[in-house]
């Protein structure tokens, strides 16, 4: 396998900074980057990744044109991964419109832009690899991750779409749903609760703070584990060996019982609705 040259956003911690780590270790160039103060990337640049500031919030003309001095200075970029984001936790109705719009500018249209900055060049190479840093919160709802989950269906949908018509440009692309990792995604430095009170929402609230304290620190996700089994999938080896690449991968067995739990639910319907579904049809 050649050489691979990585660009990833969102590396000062998490998913994003395994990620560096493991790809200088099989060998392949990364390229780091985070918002801000890039001396937060020292350790990364220490240990051999070239870094950048790239805040995802930043407008599209920005994005091109730190995308664009990464693509100058480096040369060809064959795998981009998207991966910053954070949650905004909250009770859908207490959550306001500014929140969403936060968490969306984040998690959806920072993919968006990053993903968009990226493909003239994928295109022009006629090859390249998107990877998309999907959830169960993409999957499937819980009370109190409304603004989150939202995102990540947003994404599968873009997914979806942006898979066609960038493929016959030699693009791959691929969504990984992962389950809960140990990350600082759960951090309270990181995660963001700050939804108004409803008072009928109070036990509810009450439970998911509890749940958010609960899950932090206690994960079942490795996420040093993830990071090797997306790196294996992209370079086709170890636990992708002689497997098809598949269109998602869902990682975790907490995110494995959602997956099935969806997909069951969702063919029990097509199976025992079958009649009315199909007799909203047009009679030919
Ligand atoms: N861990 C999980 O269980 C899990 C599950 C499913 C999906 N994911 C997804 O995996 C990705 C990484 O999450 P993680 O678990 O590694 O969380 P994390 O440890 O909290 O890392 C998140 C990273 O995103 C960065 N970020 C946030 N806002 C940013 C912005 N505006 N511009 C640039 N970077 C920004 C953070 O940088 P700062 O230090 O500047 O805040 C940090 O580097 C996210 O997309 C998340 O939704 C994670």
């Amino acid at each position: 396998m050649p050489q691979l040259t990585w660009l990833v956003t969102g590396c000062t911690s998490g998913l994003g900074k395994q990620f560096i780590h493991s790809i200088l270790a099989r060998g392949d160039k990364a390229i780091a980057t985070a918002r801000g103060d890039i001396s937060r990337l020292d350790v990364l640049a220490k240990a051999g990744a070239k870094v950048y500031s790239l805040d995802v919030t930043a407008s599209p003309t920005d994005i091109n044109a730190i995308v664009g001095t990464i693509v100058e200075e480096n040369g060809q970029i064959d795998i981009v991964v998207p991966n910053a984001g954070y949650i905004e936790a909250g009770i859908s109705e207490e959550v306001s419109y500014e929140q969403y719009l936060s968490q969306f500018a984040v998690n959806f249209f920072g993919v968006v832009k990053t993903t968009q900055a990226i493909l003239p060049h994928f295109r022009a190479q006629k090859a390249g690899t998107i990877v998309f840093m999907g959830s169960v919160g993409g999957i499937a709802g819980d009370p109190g991750a409304g603004p989150y989950c939202s995102t990540k269906h947003a994404l599968e949908g873009w997914y979806e779409c942006l898979k066609i018509e960038t493929a016959p440009f030699g693009i791959r692309s691929i969504i990984f749903e992962l389950g809960h990792f140990r990350t600082k995604v759960f951090n309270p430095e990181h995660i963001q609760i700050r939804s108004s009170a409803i008072e009928d929402y109070t036990p509810l609230r009450t439970m998911v703070e509890g749940f958010i304290r609960g899950v932090d620190g206690n994960q079942p996700g490795d996420p040093k584990q993830a990071v090797e089994v997306i790196l294996d999938v992209i370079r086709g080896e170890g636990a992708a060996e002689g497997k098809a690449f598949p269109d998602r991968l869902p990682l975790g067995g907490d995110c494995l019982v959602a997956m099935r739990k969806k997909a069951v639910s969702n063919l029990t319907v097509c199976n025992e609705w079958e009649d009315v579904i199909r007799s909203t049809d047009i009679a030919k």
